[in-house]
């Protein structure tokens, strides 16, 4: 098939290419790099040994969408484009709103348009609501509680309702726990902010000395050992899941929103102590106040993926924490060279 990939040079979606072009297929990636570097390109292409087709330009430019769609014969969409800082989404909810919102229906308008209605979709566990325990399941109701996590819930009623409205439309939102992880060749990995937002690129930069000191959020939850409990899921195993749901999407009609996660839940402390063997060097840490808006603990249910998509992760903790660890000792600065942050 002929792929076409919003968000292909973000840290999932440079996987998911590398894996669809193993599979395969012909990829043509959008992306306007708000959030990336052009320089994956060529490494994505060096691991897959093809040729990428790529086009800067921004979701919500429909001329340019169309562009793509008169050039390129496109068989199916795969949507990660999307901004995905929850803090940032509190203090810039329009831009928010307009960049994952708007930027969807702007590529559905432009699918709708010629002719081709089948998508896979980047959704999240943040849909789901935090009064409710794990693991959780895709039937449970949704309610977010941020701005980013809006854009997904809202993202993911619009295609239930064009999907509902026209039987042509095949949709597949996968709800990604926490990927982490890199390509086990260290060339390809997340492209982690200055101070990341998330846990595992966190810890990397204290372990290499970018940052001093990891604090964790919360020392008493409900949980094995006071800390938050997380689905972490490697982000090979989530790009493999996302080539068996392009496999799928013929057969299966409608809209289906269907859980991607390992299934069991890690404690923060865990993945310290797990790092720390990896990397054989101590990361310090303190116990700080919770998070706001933090749940205590998720995991996912992922018997769907099993039986809708034959799909299950095979990777570990261990494994994920080992190829993120190269990831960082061989581009410590992401794809920028090291020089360019002195
Ligand atoms: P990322 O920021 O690394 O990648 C997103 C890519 O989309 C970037 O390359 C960015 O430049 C591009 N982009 C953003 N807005 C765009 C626009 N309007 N037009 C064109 N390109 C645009 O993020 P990621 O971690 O790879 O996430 C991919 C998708 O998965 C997102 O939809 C995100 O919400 C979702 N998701 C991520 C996580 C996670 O923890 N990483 C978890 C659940 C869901
Ligand atoms: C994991 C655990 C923190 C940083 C987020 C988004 C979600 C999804 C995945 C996109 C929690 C703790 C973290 C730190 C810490 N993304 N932590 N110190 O919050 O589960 O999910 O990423 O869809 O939408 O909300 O991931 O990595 O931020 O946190 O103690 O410096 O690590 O409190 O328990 P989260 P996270």
């Amino acid at each position: 098939m002929r792929v076409l990939v919003t968000g292909g040079a973000g840290y999932i979606g440079s996987h998911a290419v590398v894996a669809l072009q193993q599979a395969g297929h012909e990829i043509v990636v959008v992306d306007n790099l708000c959030h990336s570097s052009a320089a994956v390109l060529p490494r994505i292409e060096a691991l897959s040994g093809k040729k990428i087709d790529f086009v800067a330009a921004d979701l919500n430019d429909k001329f340019a969408l169309e562009r793509i769609f008169s050039r390129f014969d496109i068989d199916a969409v795969m949507h990660f484009a999307a901004l995905k800082a929850v803090n940032e989404s509190r203090a810039q909810a329009a831009r928010f709103y307009h960049n994952n919102v708007g930027g969807t229906l702007c590529l559905l308008e432009v699918m709708e348009k010629f002719h081709c209605k089948r998508l896979v979709f980047s959704s999240s566990a943040v849909v789901y609501g935090i009064e409710q325990s794990p693991p959780f399941f895709e039937h449970m109701p949704l309610k977010a509680q941020n701005p980013y996590g809006h854009t997904k819930v809202m993202s993911e009623q619009i295609l239930k309702d064009m999907a509902a409205a026209d039987g042509e439309w095949h949709v597949i939102a996968l709800r990604y726990c926490n990927p982490i992880g890199a390509h086990p060749s260290g060339t390809i990995g997340e492209a982690a902010d200055t101070v990341p937002n998330n846990l595992l690129p966190y810890v990397a930069k204290v372990a290499c000395g970018q940052l001093p000191l990891l604090k964790v959020f919360g020392g008493d939850y409900e949980t094995v050992d006071g800390t938050g409990v997380r689905d972490f899921v490697h982000v090979m195993d989530l790009a493999e899941g996302h080539c068996r749901a392009l496999d799928k999407l013929a057969e299966l009609e409608g809209f289906h929103a269907v859980n991607l996660g390992t299934g069991k839940g890690v404690s923060v402390l865990e993945l310290i102590t797990t790092f720390e063997q990896v990397c054989q060097r101590p990361v310090a840490y303190q116990i700080a106040p919770r998070r706001e808006g933090d749940i205590p603990a998720f995991w996912a249910d992922v018997q769907l993926a099993e039986q809708l998509l034959q799909w299950r992760s095979k990777r570990d903790l261990r494994q994920m924490l080992e190829d993120a660890w190269r990831w960082q000792c061989a581009n410590p600065y992401g794809y920028m060279p090291a020089e360019s942050k002195n």
